[in-house]
Parts: structure tokens; sequence; C-alpha cells
């Protein structure tokens, strides 16, 4: 009889030997992670990868070799100590290990009892550590963009003027509109799209000096939709934004919500953190008195990526905008074996089959505890501190907008340069760095102006490593002034 066929290896021993080997490669990257080139991809590393999928496969070994050669030398590199592009965590070797571990059980559900107490008691933690009150319940996603859609789901369907579950936005007699600031991360914006509002709903209120949220263009905002007959359902405030880190006065905003009967939603999804800091946790005020907080682990607090979360204070309003209208009768008794059904993740975020990304978040924040994790964040925003000063002193640089917790925004601007001048250098300058120190820092524009920026959520970075960044941005600064008048 010819054998079944099966995904399980034939060889068991081999295949441990390569799981073993993989295990020590990888620790020994993170380990040696300091001393890694980082560079962009070669041409060559690209044709090896894109492929035709063959007929008989090419064998684990010989696929875990393109892993070695083509993949892992190429990629963004973000665990790297001298990493501050875009906002992108770290990782760390435990959370690798707890990753491998959730693969090998190939969790899928968090339906049954444990992984389900697993799931909530991560919420718990998160709810905690954060201050937010202890009635709200909350559900992992997949990071920033899901946590804020799935909040900003249930602000829409608890706020609708119709059963929007039943009507949808066709049953919308008049138009729901939101505001949030024009520092704003866009993945609010498609947000607003998937949800059926339309863009155009969203108002992008402008921000003062310190990049926050004018208080008094909000309120004129909504009054003039009240006069429009539209109807202003939600005010989104920013714990963190992403070009500067900037803080919105999230008391006043939440003011504003209750005088207005609007929901107000914060999304914080690394600023959120600077709760934990000893200095800097102020800002984050009023935070706590959000209906809906959408946050990220896989930032700021390092966890391997994939994972978010979105606390909801009214967990009947989550739990009614997730539930299945018509339960699958399959699925019921799974879910009668728990006893608060409001508290199962599949009845308050999309997915149906979750992926148990809870273990890595119950693994880490179990193993390191608070007191670590409030340590790391202050480091990091004591570092960025260290580096405003560094460029503060220096006579060619400036800060080009105001440090608030975790990110500098900066440039290069030597004497006699006119703006266009300016722009020009600094792209030149980022350009530049981005070939030897591969998205070392990114850059953006604040106010309409071109900038260089540094964001440090990363738990490797040591101070001597800004210093190593203000020399790097002199150095080719000055190289770059050369080239532009030889
Ligand atoms: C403030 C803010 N909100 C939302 C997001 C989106 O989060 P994610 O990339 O995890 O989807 C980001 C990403 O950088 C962010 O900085």
């Amino acid at each position: 009889m010819p054998m079944e066929e099966t995904l399980d290896p034939k060889d068991w021993e081999s295949m441990r030997s390569l799981g073993h080997r993989m295990l020590d490669d990888m620790l020994s990257y993170l380990e040696n992670i300091r001393s890694k080139p980082s560079a962009s991809p070669p041409r060559e590393a690209i044709e090896k990868i894109c492929v035709p999928l063959t007929e008989e496969g090419e064998g684990e070994e010989k696929v875990y070799d393109v892993f070695q050669q083509s993949i892992l030398p190429y990629t963004l590199a973000h665990t790297r100590p001298r990493f501050w592009g875009l906002v992108v965590g770290t990782g760390s070797p435990y959370g690798m290990l707890a990753e491998m571990l959730r693969a090998g059980m190939n969790g899928a559900q968090e339906v049954a009892l444990v992984e389900a107490s697993v799931h909530k008691q991560v919420v718990d933690w998160i709810r905690e550590m954060l201050g937010f009150p202890g009635e709200s319940g909350g559900v992992l996603v997949s990071g920033g963009s899901e946590a804020n859609f799935t909040a900003l789901a249930v602000a829409r369907n608890a706020k609708a003027e119709v059963d929007m579950k039943a009507k949808g936005v066709q049953g919308l007699s008049r138009k729901m509109v939101l505001y949030c600031s024009d520092e704003a991360h866009h993945c609010l914006e498609r947000s607003v799209e998937l949800l059926g509002l339309g863009n155009e709903a969203l108002r992008w209120i402008p921000t003062d000096d310190d990049c926050k949220i004018r208080l008094d263009a909000l309120e004129n905002a909504i009054q003039n939709d009240r006069k429009q007959n539209h109807y202003p359902f939600c005010i989104i405030g920013c714990a963190g934004t992403v070009n500067s880190g900037a803080f919105d006065d999230l008391t006043a905003l939440a003011n504003l919500a209750k005088k207005e009967n609007m929901w107000f939603h914060v999304d914080g999804a690394f600023g959120a953190w600077t709760k934990m800091s000893k200095t800097h946790r102020r800002l984050a005020d009023g935070m706590e008195r959000a209906d809906s907080l959408a946050v990220d682990l896989h930032k700021w607090m390092s966890m391997p990526y994939g994972i978010g979360c979105t606390l909801v204070k009214d967990r009947l309003a989550h739990y009614s905008t997730f539930v299945y209208g018509h339960e699958a009768k399959y699925l019921r008794s799974a879910f009668d074996q728990l006893k608060d059904r409001v508290v199962d993740p599949h009845n308050l975020a999309l997915p149906l089959s979750r992926n148990f990304s809870s273990l890595k978040a119950y693994m880490l924040l179990r193993a390191y505890g608070k007191k670590k994790y409030r340590h790391l964040i202050q480091q990091n925003i004591d570092q960025t501190i260290y580096l405003a000063e560094l460029i503060r002193k220096e006579p060619e640089m400036e800060l080009t907008a105001p440090v608030a917790s975790n990110i500098v925004c900066f440039r290069f601007k030597p004497k006699r340069l006119t703006e266009p001048e300016l722009e020009r250098l600094n792209k030149m300058i980022f350009n530049d760095l981005n070939r030897t120190s591969f998205w070392m820092i990114s850059d953006t524009t604040i106010k309409g102006r071109y900038t260089l920026r540094a964001c440090n959520v990363n738990h490797r970075s040591q101070k001597p490593d800004f210093d190593f960044l203000v020399n790097e941005v002199k150095k080719t600064g000055k190289k770059a002034v050369s080239k532009m008048n030889p």
C-alpha cells in the first residue's frame, strides 16, 4: 500500500538537528546584532528570492540556506541597536522563543478555557499598566491599525442613530463625522473608509506649534458640522503622534467629548506607554477617560510583531459590535464553556481563527514584570532627551519640533542656506545615511518643512549610539554641503 502523505518529517532526527541549528543561528544573530552590517538588498538577493515555485519542493535545508543568505542579511534589521527609523520595535530573544512555542502548538483559537484565560489575563495586565479603568475590557489584535479600526467600529455602532448591524451606513439619515488632528496617523483614514463612512467624514483639525490639536478649531468644526445637520459622533486624541510624538491635551478632549455627547477614542499606538514613565506620565493624563484606546505591543513593548490591543470601556458595546448576529451553531458549545462570553476574543474583533498571540505577551510580561518595562520606557525617554541635548549643542544642527517623549525631529542647518536648499541638503543626508546605515533614522514633513527624525523605542540602544548618530549626520552633512557647492 502506498504511504499516505503528511507534512511531518520522515526523519525526525534530521528535523531535530535542523531545528537546533536554526535556533542556535538565530540566538547567535541576536547576540551579535551590534556588529551586524546593515545593507539594502543587492539585486542578486532579490533574484534568489523571486523564483518560480517548483513541483517537487527544494527541501527544508536548501530553503533555510536561502533564508540565511538572501533574506536575513537584507531585511529591515530593526533589531539593531542603532535603528530609530519609523516606529519599529526591536523584539527580544525570549519573545522569539515564545513565538516558537506558539507556532509549535499551532495556537489557533483562544476559545478553550486555558487560551481564553491567557488572553484575558494579558488584556487585564495591559489595562492595569496603562491605568485604564477596571470595568473596561479589550481584545488583542494584529497591531495599531487594527486596534484603531476595532475601536472605531465600536464607536460607530454605539453612536449610530440606526441599528448599524442591520441597516449599515445605508440606513443613516445624516452624515456621521469624526475628528482628529492633522498629525494623526493615516491608518485612521483607512479605518473610516473601511467602516463605510467615507474619508470625507474624518475632519483633520489643525495643530498648534507643539503639534497638538487646536481646541478652538476643533470646537468650531463640531459646531459647523452641527449647523449643517451632520452628526459629530467621535473625537480621536493622539497619545504620541507618529511624526513628532506629540500628545494632544487628552483631558480637554475628554471634557469636550463629554459636553458634546461624543465617543472619545485615543490612538496611543506607542505613546500610551509613556504612562509608565515616572517623569513623563502626565503627558497621558486624560487617556484613562477615553471610551476606547488603541495600543501596540510590538513597538515600544518590544514584543514580536503582530500584536496590539483595543481597550473599550463599554464592554457590551464592544461585544455587540462583533458578536455574530446569527451565531454559528457549531461554535456554541465551545463558547458556552466560558462563564463570561463578553471576554471571549472571538466576539471582540474580526478574526474567527486567532493565532494565540496572547501567549508571547503573557510569557514576556510575566517573565520580566512591570518594573523592567517601566525602566525600559524611562530609559528610552532619557536617551531621547540626551539626543535632543546633543543636537541643541551643535551649531550646525537644529530641532525642528518640540521633543515630547521619545521622538526627536531635527535637521542639519549650516548658515546662509535657504529653506529649499536646506530641504535638498537634508534629503541628501537622509539618502546617504540610508546607504550606509539602513533606516537608522527616517524622514518626514512637519508643518510643510522636511525634517530628519529619530524615534526611540529601542531597548538595545545605549547613550554612545546617539553620539554616533549626531556625528554621522554631521559628517554626512558636511560631505553633502561640499557636493552642493563644489
Ligand atoms: C500613532 C500610530 N498609530 C497607529 C499606527 C499603526 O500601527 P501598526 O503599524 O501597528 O498597524 C502607528 C504606526 O506607526 C502609529 O505610530
